[in-house]
This record gives structure tokens, sequence and C-alpha cells, in this order.
């Protein structure tokens, strides 16, 4: 088989590229380890930035989400039994956030792939990228005992955390940066009203909590739990019990429980490998960073990514300028470096840490009665929060 460009991982960002490149008439083929059932199982992040939404539509994408997503103009942040809103509107100069889940989004980035007749191959196993430093590599898969070779000019790693693509890269040059939190998110899903019709992020004494939504039908919600939690000690009625204890009381009176119809705990990590390209392949969304979800960037800078290859792919194979593609690596960790500060400032901000020093709870409590005292600090934030520019 030959193509132009061989996407490794069919999740959000293998697929949105793909479909982009697609539009433009850039042959590729996706492949991805599991079945797409398994793949539209994820329970992921739901905001997307301004620019994620546009990227979206750009792919034709975008019809189900301008539908069925919500637009929001700001969320609350509580504390000491208080809510305080952070006008995004007001502080980013009229941008606003919308809130959509990830799930919904890459089931329609599979609906336009078949639309186009896109070729995404499922179940390959043992993909293997080769020769990522000649002018032709190729990657390999076997579909049950057939082993297939796709001959390619570049070779895009989409495949998250724990694909073979950064792997692929020599330890020689491939450089990490990690930081593991202390702790971590147990999430559910319920079909309940939403607490509120915005985010609230909820700083208290006994641990982090979020308030989300996935529509004004379906809920989703966090408590901080230390690592050593596992999902099986929490109940749905313990889970109630702690969420309510960490919200103030206008909030926890008025919160509609039930059922989860999903429940999970997530470690929560920031992690970035440098470079982003090695010979002909790219490294994109998970597959070169991780963000804690505090910020809800992970998706975002999966974003950025592709918007970066995007424009290089084009302007290489439309006009045969490789500037993109050299300046893709350097462009694309810029912006994530950025994502990983305001996810680690505003995850350091939010959390209990066991072993912090009361010099360092007092610098939280300065870190959030600062933010609410300065017009600067509420456009920072903002203008993370909503996306910064490409
Ligand atoms: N071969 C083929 N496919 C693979 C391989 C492999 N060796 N390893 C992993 N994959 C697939 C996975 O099955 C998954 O479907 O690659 C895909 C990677 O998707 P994600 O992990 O969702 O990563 P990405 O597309 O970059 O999306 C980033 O997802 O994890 C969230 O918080 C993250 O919101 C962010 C978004
Ligand atoms: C979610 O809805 O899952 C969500 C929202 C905001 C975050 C993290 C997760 O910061």
């Amino acid at each position: 088989m030959k193509t132009q460009v061989c996407i490794i991982g069919g999740g959000p960002s293998g697929l949105l590229l793909s479909q982009l490149l697609h539009l433009k008439g850039i042959e590729n083929i996706v492949l991805e380890r599991q079945n797409r059932e398994y793949v539209l199982t994820r329970i992921r992040a739901g905001v997307l930035e301004q620019g994620f939404a546009e990227l979206l539509r750009e792919a034709q994408c975008g019809e189900r989400m301008d539908r069925e997503g919500e637009l929001h103009h700001g969320f609350y942040i509580a504390h000491d039994g208080r809510l305080d809103r952070i006008d995004l509107h007001q502080h980013s100069g009229g941008r606003s956030v919308m809130v959509y889940g990830q799930t919904e989004l890459t089931r329609d980035l599979y609906e336009g792939r078949d639309r186009l007749k896109g070729q995404v191959i499922h179940n390959a196993e043992d993909v293997q990228p080769h020769d990522l430093k000649s002018a032709h590599p190729y990657v390999t898969y076997r579909l049950g005992d057939e082993v297939v070779r796709i001959d390619c000019d570049y070779i895009v790693g989409a495949d998250g955390f724990h694909g073979v693509s950064r792997r692929s890269i020599p330890k020689t040059v491939l450089k990490e940066f990690e930081k593991i939190y202390p702790f971590g998110w147990l999430g559910v899903l319920s079909r309940t009203k939403p607490v509120s019709p915005e985010l609230i992020y909820a700083r208290h004494a006994r641990g982090f909590a979020l308030c989300s939504l996935r529509s004004q039908v379906l809920s989703r919600y966090y408590i901080q739990v230390p690592l050593s939690d596992s999902v099986e000690q929490w109940s749905d009625d313990d889970f109630w019990v702690e969420l309510k204890r960490r919200l103030p009381d206008e909030v926890s009176q008025r919160l509609v429980t039930g059922a989860s119809i999903e429940k999970s705990i997530a470690p929560l990590r920031s992690f970035v490998a440098e470079p982003m390209r090695y010979g002909n392949l790219f490294l994109a969304g998970d597959a070169a960073h991780i963000v804690p979800p505090t910020g809800a960037r992970g998706l975002n800078t999966a974003g950025s990514d592709i918007y970066y290859l995007y424009h290089a792919m084009v302007a290489q194979y439309h006009r045969g300028d490789s500037s993109g593609l050299d300046l893709y690596s350097q462009k694309a960790l810029a912006r994530a470096w950025k994502a990983q500060r305001f996810s680690w400032w505003l995850t350091t901000m939010l959390h209990t840490f066991p072993e912090a020093l009361e010099y360092d709870q007092r610098l939280q409590d300065t870190d959030l009665s600062y933010l609410f005292s300065s017009e600067a600090a509420m456009r920072s934030l903002a203008e993370n929060y909503v996306g910064l520019p490409f």
C-alpha cells in the first residue's frame, strides 16, 4: 500500500488531521489498534477552545457540536464556602469556550471520515514505523496473520501516551520531562441535571472537586482522591456525600444525585517529550504531551499540534514549502509548554497537597486572593482558558 501521510492512532488527534488533510486532497491512512466501539467508549474531557471548535468546523465535523454543544462565557471557583465567577468573555476580549464531550466529537470525526470514505484501519496490530530518517519511510502492521506495509512520505504519531511512535525515537535524541502529582481524580458520569449552568472548580481542605456537564441531562463530576484509592472503594453514595462536603452549601443543597453510568480514577501527570519531530515522524497530541485535566488543556493542545501539522503539510504538498514542517516541533512545543504552565498553575492553586508546607498553603491562599483582586491576573487566566492563539 502507498499513501502520502500515514497516521498512527485513531483518536481525536489522528482523526482530525486525517479529515483536514483529506479535504485538501492529501492522501492519508489512519491505523488504529482498537476497534471503533472501544475508542468511542472512552470518557474524556469536555471543554473546547474556540480554535479547536473552528478546526472541527473546517473539518466539516462541527454541525452537531454547534447544535448540541454549549457556549460558556465563564465558570466559577468555589472556595471558603462561596462561589466567585470568572467572566471569560469580559476578560478575554469577548471569547468563550464550547462545552461538548470528547466522545461526541470523536464520533463526529468518525462519521466525517465515513462521509469522505476515508481510510481508517481498525484492529491494526503490531504497528511499527520504519526508516524514519529516510525519504521513504514506511509503516508495517498486522491484520490477523497478514503483515501489511504502507509506504508513505510522512508518519504522524497520534497514538497517545502509550503508543509506539514516541518510543521509536532513539533515546539519545528524545528528552522527556515529567511531573507526577500525589493524587488522582475520581470521575462520575450521571444522567442527572447539572448542578450549575457553568462549571464549578472547587478548592477545599478535603480536596479539589469539579462540577461539569455533557448536556442539560448528563452531568460530569470529579473529586480529588489519594493515589492509593481504587474505584471499587467508592460507592455512588460515598461519592455524592464527599462531593457535597467540598461544595458551598448553596450548591450542595441543590445537587441532584443519581446512579453513576461511568466511574473511574485517573492519575494526574504533566509530561512533555522533545523533539516532536524525528526525521519524517511527527508526534501529535498525547503521544507528545500530557497535562493534568484541571485546565482542560489536553485535547486543546492536541488541537494546536494538528493545526500546525495540517498547515505545514498543505504548504509542503501544495507549494513545496517545507518551512512549516521544519518549524513544527519548535512551534508545537512552544504552545504545549504554555498549556503545561497553565495546567500546573491551576492544579497547584486548587488541590490539597499531602506533604505541603504551611508556607505552600499560604501561597495557595494568596494565589487565589490575588486572582480575584487583579484585573491582570483575571485576564491571564481567561486568555489561557479560552485558548492562546495558535
Ligand atoms: N498502534 C495503533 N494505534 C494505537 C497504538 C498503536 N501502537 N497505540 C495507541 N493507539 C491508539 C489508541 O487506541 C487511541 O485510540 O491511538 C489513539 C490515541 O488516542 P488518544 O490517546 O485519545 O490521544 P489523542 O488522539 O492525542 O487525543 C488526546 O485524548 O487522552 C485524551 O486527554 C487526552 O483529551 C486528550 C486527547
Ligand atoms: C470535563 O467535563 O470532563 C472536564 C471539564 C473541565 C476540566 C476537566 C474536565 O478542566
